[in-house]
């Protein structure tokens, strides 16, 4: 499974990174308005700031709601950098920009999925990655990761080649779940994935480990 950071803080970017399990990093309006990036011209910078840090996938995600608009914030977001990958939302238009972008072979993450049937769309317009939101599902007493088996299911029927890319994933246990459901990719915070170092058994283990080592070399 593919691990992607969801930020756009260059702090926990790097952190990720340098930690050597970063894949790719997904941003959205949300958290570029949360590390204070406004404007055309600031958001496009950080977006190149990010695409040198890491070496995967960066998802960067259009603002226009209508097909010329996505198109065109779409072709200017996937020219910036090789790692771009356009974001897109899944209303009719994200889809038939999808399609669009899909046939000009420029990649595509179809975001604010809620549904099997929005993922079964996304994945016949040719989509990249399709994201579905888990953690907004778990927050509305619908279980998020059910959807997850229903989108791996459907395209394991098919062979579709899309990816699915577990987003608003809050927590470690999300994460191994994901993994246990065959997700190609999850994207969380900076928080979630380095919970998945710890165990007190590791810890202790160590502990003692480092103990004897010094008593046996006195
Ligand atoms: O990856 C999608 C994500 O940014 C949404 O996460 O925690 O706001 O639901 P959240």
């Amino acid at each position: 499974m593919k691990f992607f950071i969801d930020t756009a803080n260059l702090k926990d970017i790097a952190e990720a990174q340098a930690l050597g399990v970063l894949d790719g990093v997904t941003t959205n309006p949300s958290l570029m308005a949360k590390e204070g990036i406004t404007g055309a011209d600031n958001i496009i910078a950080h977006y190149k700031k990010i695409c040198e840090l890491v070496e995967g996938d960066v998802s960067a995600e259009v603002i226009s709601t209508d097909f010329e608009g996505m198109v065109r914030e779409g072709e200017a977001l996937a020219a910036l950098h090789p790692q771009i990958v356009v974001k897109l939302p899944l209303i009719a238009d994200g889809i038939k920009a999808c399609k669009y972008f899909s046939d000009k072979g420029i990649r595509t993450n179809v975001t604010l999925v809620f549904s099997a049937g929005q993922a079964l769309l996304a994945a016949k317009a040719g989509a990249t990655y399709v994201s579905p939101f888990i953690g907004r599902l778990d927050d509305i007493s619908t279980d998020g990761l059910n959807l997850i088996s229903e989108i791996r299911m459907i395209y394991d029927n098919y062979g579709f080649q899309t990816q699915i890319l577990a987003a608003s994933v809050r927590h470690t246990m999300h994460i191994i779940d994901c993994a246990k459901l065959g997700s190609d990719v999850m994207t969380g915070p900076l928080s979630a994935i380095k919970g998945l170092l710890k165990h007190p058994l590791t810890d202790s283990g160590l502990a003692q480990f480092l103990l004897d080592y010094q008593k046996g070399n006195k």
